[in-house]
């Protein structure tokens, strides 16, 4: 889960590899390093802490001045890394890259076998300065060119003795104007232009430079020289095609907004309509997918759905099911990646098995859908990256559109992701003809209209800012809600603890007396999402009084305010007449709204909450 940057070409080394890592920084920000060859010695400078304290680092230095450095005729070179840790504290020893010999290297993933091959090295007489198990990649691939390999041999060989997940960059003073990369189960781009090539684990990190990329497969190496690509993979020459993106540079700026999140929770009208575009065809009461390759019949066929996801993209997924079980009437399970996975699941070709995640590239997501794949099932990706891993290797992908998304903590994604399990349940429901032909019409009409009812929604952002101030010295909160809405209480639960570190906990309203009631005093808000026609609301009002009859502090966010509700809540945050269909992709929007204020208020890092990742690829 770390971010992993290379450059080769003529500009001056460090602004590119740190602009990379800028983009990076949601993998993983507990540490940071850039390393180049400059008079044939590597020069790395590594800091403990974010990307700030390294760039301070460097200009103390005087590095990000000088921008002469060339290793070889004509050519700058260079490797950078953010971490997020596995193996070792964050430390300044523990950052990347690191160094043995002639080799300098960074790694993203996890070296399994690592505490074998380091017993083997140190017998050897390898001094190892670190507590990582990426030390050891660099020790290994030193060992052997030592022996006499060359660079790209001699790291085939290392990743062939090591077992885990990789993600490696590779600098070598014995082939100074060349970058290896190896990878296996993490996944890293390489960007090629005339003069220059460029390495990042993600595509916003070069976007600047080029919008064609190569991505690579696992169990691919490649050695890439300035503008010149080479792909081997089992040991054969691979002839790979670079996939273009069509995102703009700009899209993965703040533009204006103090914070990536704020910006994304703004951009949702859009992206919304991004994620509608060219599926609707309203004249036949229909749904397109271009990249699903299921005929009619096969759709038909299907006779239960598995769908699978971890944190936010779950709260999708847990959405995705209500959307089918509703329009399709089809049985869906839904289930965390982590549990799905190592519990031998039945599954068979007649089970549609849907991953949904924003990255396209969390390990225990891609771990389950590849359990899918093999026991049969027909499987589909809805996914924010075309050339992810989890969408290449689901083969049929329902792209969410939501552009990169840089803050930690999800929004838009989710939101594109609830639009797309709703298009999906349309379209499974046509071909099983389970809808009426009005019902139909009247759901794709519903959809065109989201756009407007999330500008509503995002209309309530002053009064939500000035609730946050109200509470955001709270030590709990609960968020109950009922049916279709129950996973947006989830949902707003965890992006309040993600970001302002409260504890918060989602609950199903009629399972708060089991339990949580127990934790309501005067001092608790309430959190409850309802809607006034989605046929749980009395059973919710219910829930609501028993919560007020605790003494509990109600922030009621729903559709339309009433009397009685009014007289009952703390607070009411109301956002229009909305079809109650709309509701969890709607009201989503004032509890991003909370958590982000909230954080605002206790002055917490919201785009880099601590601890956490935006892209986990370690299980
Ligand atoms: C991390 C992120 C979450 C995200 C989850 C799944 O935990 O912090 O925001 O929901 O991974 O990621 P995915 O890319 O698969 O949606």
């Amino acid at each position: 889960m770390c971010g992993i940057v290379g450059y080769i070409g003529k500009r001056p080394v460090l602004p590119v590899l740190l602009g990379g890592l800028e983009k990076l920084e949601y993998r993983g920000y507990d540490s940071a390093g850039v390393s180049e060859i400059v008079n044939a010695q590597f020069e790395v400078m590594r800091a403990e802490g974010k990307l700030a304290k390294l760039k301070n680092l460097l200009s103390e230095n005087g590095k990000l001045a000088a921008g002469e450095n060339k290793s070889a005729e004509g050519v700058n070179i260079g490797i950078g890394h953010t971490r997020w840790a596995t193996h070792g504290r964050p430390s300044e020893t523990n950052a990347h890259p690191h160094l043995a010999g002639k080799v300098c290297l960074v790694h993203n993933g996890i070296i399994e076998n690592y505490v074998e091959l380091k017993a083997q090295l140190t017998a050897t007489k390898c001094v190892f300065k670190s507590e990582t198990d990426s030390e050891i990649a660099a020790h290994l691939i030193n060992s052997h060119i030592e022996q006499g390999l060359g660079l790209f041999a001699a790291t085939k060989t290392a990743c062939s003795e090591m077992q885990g997940s990789y993600a490696l960059v590779v600098m070598s003073l014995s082939e100074p104007d060349k970058l290896v990369v190896a990878k296996n189960a993490t996944p890293v781009i390489v960007g090629i232009t005339p003069d220059e090539s460029f390495i990042a684990s993600d595509i916003p990190a070069i976007l600047e430079y080029t919008r064609d990329f190569y991505v690579l497969e696992d169990g691919d190496f490649a050695e890439i020289s300035r503008g010149a690509i080479k792909i081997e993979h089992e040991g054969v020459a691979a002839e790979r095609k670079p996939i273009t993106i069509a995102w703009d540079p700009i899209t993965a700026e703040k533009g204006g907004f103090e914070h990536f999140m704020l910006k994304e929770i703004h951009e949702q009208p859009r992206v919304v309509m991004e994620t509608l575009r060219g599926r609707l065809d309203q004249e036949h009461s229909n749904v397109h997918f271009d990249d699903v390759f299921f005929s009619d019949d096969d759709f038909a066929k299907i006779e239960r759905i598995v769908i699978v996801a971890c944190g936010t993209a779950w709260h999708a997924a847990l959405t995705t099911k209500f959307y089918i079980e509703k329009f399709a009437r089809m049985p869906v399970d839904v289930d965390y990646a982590s549990e799905f996975r190592y519990r031998n699941p039945l599954l068979n070709d007649k089970t549609l098995f849907i991953a949904i995640s924003q990255s396209g590239e969390t390990a225990d997501t891609l771990g389950a859908l590849q359990i899918a794949i093999e026991k049969g099932a027909k499987t589909l990706a809805i996914c924010n990256v075309v050339g992810s891993t989890i969408a290449r290797r689901a083969g049929n992908i329902i792209n969410t559109q939501a552009g990169p998304e840089i803050s930690v903590a999800s929004t838009k994604a989710f939101v594109t992701q609830l639009v797309a399990g709703y298009l999906l349940a349309l379209k499974l429901a046509l071909v099983r003809n389970t809808l009426s032909a009005d019902e139909l019409a009247n759901y794709i009409d519903q959809v065109v209209h989201l756009p407007k009812w999330l500008t509503a929604a995002l209309g309530q952002e002053d009064k939500i800012k000035d609730l946050a101030q109200e509470f955001s010295k709270s030590f709990n909160f609960l968020y109950l809600a009922r049916g279709l809405l129950y996973p947006i209480a989830l949902e707003g639960a965890l992006k309040l603890k993600e970001i302002s570190y409260i504890h918060a906990e989602g609950y199903p309203a009629g399972e708060m007396k089991h339990g949580p009631i127990a934790l309501i005093t005067e001092e608790t808000p309430v959190v409850v999402v309802l809607g006034h026609d989605d046929g749980n609301y009395e059973k919710a009002m219910s829930n609501l009084t028993e919560a007020v009859a605790r003494k509990a502090k109600i922030i009621a966010v729903t559709d339309l305010e009433n009397a009685h509700l009014s007289k009952l809540a703390h607070r009411v945050i109301a956002v229009g007449d909305i079809p109650s269909q709309m509701l969890p992709i709607v009201l989503v929007i004032p509890l991003q709204l909370l958590a982000y204020y909230t954080a605002i208020c206790r002055e917490t890092d919201v785009d880099q909450p601590r601890n956490l990742a935006k892209s986990v690829t370690v299980e």
